[in-house]
């Protein structure tokens, strides 16, 4: 068979580790798929020092890698949406595959794009794009698709479980945690994207098309980031049994599909609970199977380089078979994706921890859980911690109920004099 040529386009972290990595198993690879795959050329602004690639060519030009005619797929690793997007459809009108680690291109545009890519009969991969090195749109996607899925349940930004871990084990401080992960290369140009939850929302958003073959609907996904977790309620979740983790959640009702990414408090003992640092992990419940976890890395270089990698073999191993014969980009076909609603976050179930400041004096409790039980939400644990203040901390825990009626439950609570500032809410999931 002769040589797949790729182009890559963008040597930061991961396109270093793409070329390092294709580099060095040049052989191994070579003796998997049949055939050589050759970096034809390079597109980037500049050189990295952690690749020699001396003897390769490069542009500074990273169009010039989408209409170059000896490149059969290129690999888009600039990140971003607008030049990114640019690029991927001019490589994809010019007949090339794509293969691309940037998940808020495909959660963003990524309709537009499988559809360009369909009428040019080209592959578009990106299972770099979720959960870094661990193959969990392959496992969506093939391995579970005799499936229903019910629902799925990850760790899916590096940067935010790094910093949550270390708050919980070592009671380090939110932005020095922050720092070190920008150091280390684990977060996001715009580090928001990581604590903020919007990054996890991409990667979220990709999977639940994969899991529901619907489209994507990034625009519909709940964000909640982690910037407001404080070490008391690290502390009192330990206390209780929990672990706080930033979770996205999709989950199938019988009313459409639940799709948040949010602080959520899991029993300790969960394998999920015991994700540390920099790994991800993501859950997945099906009806066949049950649920299996996927772990590993979900960030870095050559974690990265591993699924970028192995996207292009996927392409290369099929590049002469006919389109109609390749796995669709959702795994469904595209004129049979569903409709399957996205509920808005007020019609989402879970349970809740919550934290109020109560006056220390007869009755105000039992204000308090009175607003709860009209609202029909039952407690399940409540506890009273030792102050010399005032006003001392209460935490709850309360069963699953509908978030519009904990949202009413929370306003009423927040209105009563007897409750000092607002309500701090961490929804818990059982898993
Ligand atoms: N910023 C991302 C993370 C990188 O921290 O997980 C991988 O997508």
């Amino acid at each position: 068979m002769k040589p797949v040529k790729v182009g890559i386009c963008g040597l930061g972290t991961v396109g270093s580790g793409t070329f390092n990595v294709l580099t060095r198993n040049a052989h191994e690879i070579s003796r998997r798929v049949g055939c050589d795959i050759v970096i034809e050329q390079i597109g980037a602004r500049r050189d990295n020092p952690n690749c020699d690639t001396t003897t390769t060519n490069i542009t500074r030009d990273i169009f010039e890698v989408a209409v170059n005619p000896e490149v059969d797929i290129v690999v888009e690793l600039i990140g971003g949406y607008e030049v990114a997007l640019k690029l991927v459809l001019l490589a994809i009108e010019n007949g090339k595959h794509v293969v691309t680690a940037n998940k808020a291109l495909i959660a963003v545009h990524g309709n537009e794009i499988f559809a360009a890519a369909k009428k040019h009969n080209v592959v578009v991969a990106f299972e770099s794009a979720v959960a870094g090195g661990i193959p969990i749109i392959k496992a969506l996607r093939e391995g579970l698709a005799a499936n229903k899925i019910n629902g799925l349940a990850g760790i899916i930004n590096g940067t935010g479980n790094f910093i949550l871990s270390e708050m919980q084990e070592k009671g380090r401080d939110f932005s020095d945690v922050l720092t070190e992960a920008q150091a280390l290369g684990y977060a996001e140009a715009d580090p928001t994207f990581d604590v903020e939850g919007i990054d996890a929302a991409h990667k979220l958003t990709i999977m639940a098309a994969i899991a529901y073959g619907v489209p994507l609907q990034f625009d519909k996904a709940y964000t909640e980031g982690i910037s407001n977790i404080t070490a008391e309620d690290v502390k009192f979740a330990s206390e209780l049994g929990y672990r706080i983790k930033h979770l996205g959640i999709a989950r199938r009702t019988e009313q459409g599909i639940e799709l948040r990414v949010h602080p959520t408090m899991i029993p300790k003992q969960k394998l999920l609970a015991n994700v540390n640092g920099v790994m991800n992990a993501v859950l997945v419940d099906a009806d066949a199977v049950g649920q299996t976890l996927h772990y590993g890395a979900g960030a870095g270089d050559e974690a990265t380089a591993s699924a970028v990698i192995a996207d292009i073999l996927d392409i290369a191993r099929t590049i002469d078979v006919d389109p109609s014969s390749k796995v669709a980009p959702l795994g469904f076909q595209s004129e049979q994706l569903s409709d399957l609603p996205i509920l808005a976050m007020d019609q989402t179930e879970t349970g809740y921890y919550l934290r109020l400041k109560a006056a220390e004096k007869p009755g105000v409790l039992a204000d308090v859980t009175k607003i709860l039980g009209d609202c029909g939400i039952n407690i399940e644990a409540i506890v009273q911690k030792e102050s010399d203040q005032d006003f001392v901390p209460v935490i709850l825990l309360t069963q699953r109920v509908i978030e519009q009626k904990m949202n009413q439950a929370i306003s009423e609570i927040e209105a009563l004099d007897s409750i000092l500032g607002a309500v701090t809410r961490i929804r818990v999931e059982h898993l």
